[in-house]
């Protein structure tokens, strides 16, 4: 396929555009704007492969330029990260629902599928059970809210204009080159640096991880095979406490328990993810890693890349940092 990949040099895109090059031969354009989440670093060893247009999914002229000659478009590109969409929303609604506009306008212009990127987070929080691709949808953060925003476009094109869009909504995702605002990379650097290990509120609540590499086969999945219109829910093998995370990973580095430090709750935390995947599972998907082995390799992967994460720790992380959580990193 000649696939349009917005958002590729970010955590999951740039995974997702490995794959599709070594398993796939796709050829592809990736389109990012090269936030503070997006680097060519993630693309290092591909970049020869592709081609990159630096730009904005909501500008107009970027989209087109980069769409030219592709067949199908896959839309990562978001701001993502939950607690930046609490202290300053309005990049949310940029990106995720006005970029997402524009990109919907250019497939449709040029007949193409398109497959948006989504997350569990629009279904909000779920004490027992798991959610199915027919519960309703309720998002409780200014970021699950502009996704699903986004969602309900996507899923308008289809009703209104027949385009042939898909949605993919994946779980807690994790692996190497995620940016250590999250949980799991943010722990595993602290770890090793010998930084404090901030656990919001009680660490009780619960997500469902997914390692990367398994998301990227669940939308090519979707993409390939997805029935238009259709949304399809694709959640990791395991779930797990956050301090259970935690814990595991000091064990895995060898840090000192002492680290652990429980700070002020995010406001409106969602206690709990879990996505029912039957049927993303009918179109022959199924994740491959399980979460013990998952992390283990991740962090493997941190400990051998230095050369990735210390221009981040020592650049306008550091600032993010401090603001957020009080302190300074070492
Ligand atoms: P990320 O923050 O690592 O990467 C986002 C990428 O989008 C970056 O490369 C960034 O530069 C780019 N970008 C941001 N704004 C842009 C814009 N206006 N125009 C063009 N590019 C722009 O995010 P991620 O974790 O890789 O998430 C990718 C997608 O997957 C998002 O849509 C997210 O909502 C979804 N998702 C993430 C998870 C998760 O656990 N991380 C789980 C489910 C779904
Ligand atoms: O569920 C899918 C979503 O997962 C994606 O759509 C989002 O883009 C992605 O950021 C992620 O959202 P979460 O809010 O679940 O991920 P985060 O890594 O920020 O937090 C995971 C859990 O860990 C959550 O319960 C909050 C907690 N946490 C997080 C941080 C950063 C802490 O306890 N301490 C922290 O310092």
């Amino acid at each position: 396929m000649r696939l349009l990949v917005c958002g590729g040099a970010g955590f999951i895109g740039s995974t997702f555009v490995r794959l599709r090059l070594r398993e796939y031969g796709d050829e592809i354009t990736v389109l990012d704007k090269l936030t503070y989440a997006g680097r060519r670093e993630n693309l290092h060893d591909v970049l020869e492969e592709i081609r990159f247009v630096h730009g904005a999914i909501e500008n107009p002229a970027a989209v087109a330029d980069a769409i030219e000659g592709c067949d199908a478009v896959v839309n990562f590109a978001a701001e993502t990260h939950v607690d930046r969409s609490i202290s300053g929303p309005d990049a949310f609604i940029v990106t995720n629902m006005q970029g997402t506009h524009v990109l919907l306008e250019a497939a449709r212009e040029r007949g193409l599928r398109y497959a948006q990127v989504s997350t569990d987070e629009v279904y909000g929080s779920i004490e027992s059970g798991s959610f199915t691709e027919e519960s309703p949808l309720c998002p409780s953060s200014p970021y699950s809210a502009t996704k699903t925003g986004a969602d309900l476009l996507v899923s308008s094109y289809f009703h209104t204009y027949g385009m042939e869009t898909v949605i993919c909504r994946g779980s807690n995702n994790y692996g190497p080159y995620q940016y250590p605002e999250k949980l799991i990379p943010l722990m595993i650097l602290n770890a090793v640096a010998g930084d404090r290990l901030p656990v919001y509120g009680d660490g009780r609540n619960v997500r469902n991880w997914l390692y990367t590499e398994d998301f990227g086969r669940g939308i090519s999945a979707a993409l390939v095979s997805g029935t238009p219109g259709e949304a399809y829910n694709c959640g990791g093998p395991d779930e797990c406490e956050n301090l259970h995370v935690v814990e595991r990973i000091i064990e895995l580095t060898g840090a000192d328990p002492a680290l652990i430090e429980f700070v002020t709750d995010r406001p409106g935390h969602d206690r709990r993810y879990s996505l029912s995947s039957e049927k993303l599972r009918a179109l022959g998907w199924e994740p491959r890693v399980r979460f013990d082995e998952g992390l283990e390799r991740t962090v493997g992967w941190y400990k051998d890349n230095d050369w990735w994460w210390e221009p981040i720790r020592a650049g306008d992380y550091r600032e993010y940092y401090e603001r957020h959580y009080g302190r300074a990193l070492r």
